[in-house]
């Protein structure tokens, strides 16, 4: 076969969707999510494969592409740098060209963005970002399909971070301005989110120091771990800084009377919240955990040609 590089979809970052898109798989999800749980066959995917590499721990995006697959009708395989090439030094872009060439779509998990990016600039097939130390865009698309799932309309709505400028944070930054919702973020000083995002995205987020002025009125709580993957050895540094961003129900309570708490998991009870907010009704963090499978089903269906 001769060698070239078709035009294809990605989704290294929520930028790569359009607003109607956005929504489109918001909708796709929810149609998705009501025909498997009355226990409709939906096979579009029947021979298509999904490479999944993880360079990073994983329990629900990789149960969540597995089984996403399998229920579209397809296959998902695991692959690990323990146990590949990628792991002893095969470079990016020469994985990206052979791994692309026999399968149908590829997921990644890593560190830098960059890596998602050059993997994605030589692959003949889409290339989906299941995490970077920057973004996070499958987690947050779950999220938002759980708050209109739970409140409807997000556009317009104010929803507050507490806590590290993370992948996270960056991502849901992204969403404010595609989903056209206003984003006050508390994070500690030397926590923020990249400057150059902070730029891009000014029109639709804040950064406030206090979190109870940031989670005034506002629609969704959201929270994230204080350390994230790779910065293990950072968390009793972090821990002193960030305990009074911890999301307990004094803080809940500050927020509109409808507020909903997300956290993408795991969750560290006691750091970042208080186990009675994540136990509490006002805690959404099992649907938006259960709904990475129905996301990223529309999102497979989405960008693999079938
Ligand atoms: N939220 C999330 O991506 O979880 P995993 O690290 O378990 O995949
Ligand atoms: N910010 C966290 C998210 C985990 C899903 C991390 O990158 O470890």
């Amino acid at each position: 076969m001769a060698s070239h590089q078709t035009a294809c979809r990605h989704l290294l970052s929520l930028r790569d969707l359009t607003p109607d898109e956005g929504r489109a798989l918001i909708g796709r999800a929810i149609e998705l999510k009501r025909m498997q749980t009355t226990g409709q066959v939906f096979r579009p995917l029947v021979g298509k494969s999904l490479a999944m590499i993880f360079e990073k721990s994983s329990t629900r995006t990789r149960v969540s592409f597995e089984v996403g697959m399998a229920q579209l009708g397809g296959h998902a395989l695991f692959l690990s740098p323990r146990d590949t090439q990628l792991g002893r030094g095969e470079p990016v872009e020469d994985s990206a060209r052979v791994i692309s060439r026999m399968v149908d779509a590829v997921m990644i998990r890593t560190f830098e963005q960059q890596t998602v990016e050059r993997f994605a600039a030589h692959s003949q097939v889409p290339v989906i970002n299941g995490l970077t130390d920057r973004y996070h865009p499958c987690q947050v698309l779950a999220d938002l399909q759980t708050f209109y799932e739970h409140r409807g309309e997000i556009q317009g709505k104010r929803v507050a971070w507490v806590g590290d400028g993370n992948n996270m944070c960056q991502t849901f930054m992204e969403a404010a301005v595609l989903f056209d919702f206003e984003l006050v973020i508390a994070c500690p000083e030397g926590f923020d989110p990249a400057a150059d995002l902070i730029a891009a995205c000014a029109d639709h987020c804040q950064i406030l120091r206090d979190p109870r002025a940031a989670v005034q009125g506002a629609h969704l709580i959201a929270t994230d771990v204080w350390a994230s993957m790779g910065q293990e050895e950072e968390l009793e540094r972090r821990r002193a800084v960030f305990t009074p961003y911890q999301v307990t129900d004094e803080l809940m309570d500050l927020a509109h009377p409808e507020a909903l708490f997300m956290h993408c998991l795991p969750a560290h009870r006691g750091e970042e919240v208080a186990a009675s907010v994540i136990e509490g009704p006002r805690s959404v963090v099992w649907d938006e955990a259960e709904n990475r499978l129905h996301l990223q089903k529309a999102l497979l269906e989405f960008l693999i040609p079938h």
